[in-house]
């Protein structure tokens, strides 16, 4: 029988959950996609989890793990850019326990994200320091070294130029500012050599939904360190959440 773990992605937009075979990193059957709750308050985004978790059939033995868009110290939320300002604050762990009525695992998304790089996609294999960062709504970024995490990094909020990062070089911010791929790749490029300068990586994995036109943004950037587009994309946070709670299981 397969090796089984439920992963759960919280966005701003959606959150979507699917089982996941952790001995491949493959989704089992379909993904379940509910959108964000507006406001997207701590109890009604718990339960969506639990709507999310009831559709997919988890058994009581399957570890769940989930993600979510903020750091997450020791399960506690210390701020947030992207979701309600009331997660603030918030145990995490605790108030999933309390709506989806079993033990959770919660963690960065970006943090999955690079985790499920480095077990299954991209980073495979890859020794030394991998930086995986994702560029949705924020960037989120995953430091793993020799395997290992260093867990809510946050290096999309680097002050740079005098501005938080992320509000600058986004894909969010592409979008909102209609910005052509050669102009946000200017802001990539000063933000990428900045992240080098300061980490001196040895791979750079570039995640998040754009990360599909790879081919429009990263030819265009020249820095020193190898830099390649992630492999699960959309997947990445899904299969990284399972993963990790199949760990601390
Ligand atoms: C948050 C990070 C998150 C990233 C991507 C940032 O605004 O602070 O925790 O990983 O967005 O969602």
């Amino acid at each position: 029988m397969a090796h089984v773990g439920c992963g759960i992605d919280i966005g701003g937009s959606g959150v979507k959950g699917a089982l996941v075979d952790l001995d491949t990193g493959e989704f089992i059957g379909e993904r379940v996609r509910i959108e964000t709750p507006q406001p997207s308050t701590p109890d009604a985004v718990a339960e969506v989890c639990k709507q999310i978790v009831e559709a997919l059939g988890v058994g009581p033995d399957v570890p769940v793990g989930i993600d979510f868009p903020a750091p997450i110290i020791h399960g506690v939320v210390p701020f947030i850019a992207n979701l309600d300002q009331s997660w603030e604050g918030v145990n995490v762990e605790t108030i999933m326990a309390e709506h989806l009525g079993r033990a959770v695992t919660v963690l960065n998304d970006a943090d999955a994200a690079g985790l499920a790089e480095v077990a299954y996609g991209a980073a495979k294999g890859h020794p030394g320091t991998v930086i995986v960062t994702t560029l949705g709504t924020g960037i989120g970024s995953a430091i793993i070294v020799d395997g290992t995490l260093v867990p809510n990094t946050e290096l999309g909020h680097l002050e740079i130029d005098g501005r938080d990062a992320e509000s600058h070089a986004s894909s969010g911010q592409r979008e909102l500012q209609d910005l052509s791929f050669k102009k946000w790749a200017k802001r990539l490029q000063r933000y990428y050599s900045h992240v080098e300068m300061l980490f001196s990586p040895d791979l750079f994995v570039v995640g998040g939904g754009v990360s599909k036109k790879s081919e429009k943004f990263l030819p265009l950037l020249d820095v020193k360190t190898e830099i390649i587009p992630a492999r699960l994309l959309n997947t990445a946070g899904i299969v990284g959440a399972a993963y990790e709670a199949s760990r601390r299981a």
